[in-house]
C-alpha cells in the first residue's frame, strides 16, 4: 500500500494531509505558517504522517501548493492552490462547479468542470477584505476568539451595514458601531454579511453554477456558510475537511502521480 501527501502552505496557516491509494484521508496537520515557511511545512507533514501511522519511506509522492508551495523543500512538484482547491473539491463533492474558498489572505471562486478541471478562476485583488484577515480584525476588536465569532453573529437581529471594504479601517469602524451602542452580534452579523456579500459579487465574475462547495479555513465558520447561502440564494456544501480541501487536491495530483508511473512499468511487464 502506497501513500500520497499534499502540503498547503497557506498564508496563514499550513495543511497537511496523507492519502491511500483509494483517495481517503489517512491523517492530517494544521499549523499556523508564521515566518519560517519551511518549518511550517515539514513540521504539517510530520504531523499528518504520525496522525495516519504512515511512515515516511511509505508515501511515494508529496505534492505542495498554497502561496508558500515552492518552500516545500521535500515535496515532488508544485500545482497552483487554485487547481487543488478545485480537484479536492470535485472528489468531495462530485458534483460541485463552483468552488469558493476563503482563506486568510485572499478569496477565490473558481469554475470547474465535472472531471475536476478549472474552466476559469477570480480572486479578490490588492485587498484583504472579504477573507479570514477580515475577520480577525473584527475578532481583535471586539475580543471575541476567531471560532466563537459564528456562533455570536448567528445571535444577530438587526445587521449592522459594514461600509469599509478595508481590513486596515475594519477594526476601527467596528468599535465605532460599538460606541454608537450597537449589539456585538449585530456588529458581527454585518462583517459576516459584508464579506460574504463581496465573495459572491467575486463568484458571480465567473458565473455562480450549482453546486457551490465552500472551502479554506472560514468554512469552519458557521456564520459565514449561513451568510454565503443567504447572499448566493442557494445552499453550499461544507465539509468538516472543508479546510484541508487544497492540500487534498494536491494529494490527488500526488497519487496521480504514482499511477501514472507505475502503467508503463505494468504495460511493459505485459508485453515484455
Ligand atoms: N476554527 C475556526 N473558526 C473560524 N474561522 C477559522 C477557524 N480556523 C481558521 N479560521 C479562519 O481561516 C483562516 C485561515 O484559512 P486558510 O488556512 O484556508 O488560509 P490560508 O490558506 O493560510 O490563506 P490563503 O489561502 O489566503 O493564502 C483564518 O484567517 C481564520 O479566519
Ligand atoms: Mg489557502
Amino acid at each position: 500500500m502506497a501513500y500520497a501527501a499534499g502540503v498547503d502552505v497557506g498564508s496563514t496557516q499550513t495543511k497537511a494531509v496523507v492519502i491511500d491509494e483509494q483517495g481517503r484521508i489517512v491523517g492530517r496537520a494544521l499549523t499556523m505558517t508564521g515566518a519560517n515557511v519551511t518549518r511550517a511545512a515539514e513540521e504539517a507533514f510530520a504531523i499528518a504522517l504520525a496522525d495516519g501511522d504512515v511512515r515516511e519511506e511509505e508515501v511515494e509522492y508529496v505534492v505542495g501548493t498554497g502561496y508558500g508551495r515552492y518552500k516545500v523543500t521535500f515535496g515532488n512538484t508544485q500545482v497552483t492552490e487554485i487547481s487543488c482547491h478545485g480537484r479536492g473539491a470535485v472528489h468531495m463533492f462530485p458534483n460541485t462547479r463552483t468552488v469558493v474558498d476563503m482563506g486568510g489572505q485572499d478569496t477565490k471562486a473558481i469554475r470547474v468542470s465535472a472531471r475536476g478541471e478549472i474552466v476559469d478562476f477570480c480572486m479578490n485583488d490588492k485587498c484583504a477584505a472579504g477573507t479570514g484577515r477580515f475577520l480577525g480584525a473584527a475578532s481583535s476588536a471586539l475580543e471575541i476568539p476567531l471560532d466563537q465569532l459564528g456562533h455570536t453573529a448567528l445571535r444577530g437581529e438587526r445587521p449592522v451595514k459594514i461600509s469599509t471594504t478595508c481590513t486596515v479601517f475594519a477594526e476601527s469602524e467596528v468599535l465605532s458601531w460599538l460606541g454608537k451602542g450597537k449589539k456585538i452580534e449585530d456588529i458581527l452579523l454585518g462583517v459576516h454579511q459584508s464579506i460574504a456579500g463581496r465573495s459572491t459579487g467575486l463568484a458571480w465574475r465567473v458565473g455562480i453554477e450549482p453546486e457551490v462547495t465552500f472551502t479554506g479555513g472560514v468554512a469552519k465558520n458557521i456564520a459565514m456558510i449561513e451568510s454565503l447561502e443567504k447572499a448566493m440564494g442557494m445552499k453550499v456544501n461544507v465539509s468538516d475537511d472543508s479546510h484541508y480541501m487544497g492540500a487534498l487536491g494536491a494529494a490527488l495530483f500526488a497519487l496521480d502521480h504514482i499511477f501514472a508511473s507505475r502503467t508503463p512499468a505494468a504495460t511493459r511487464g505485459v508485453t515484455a
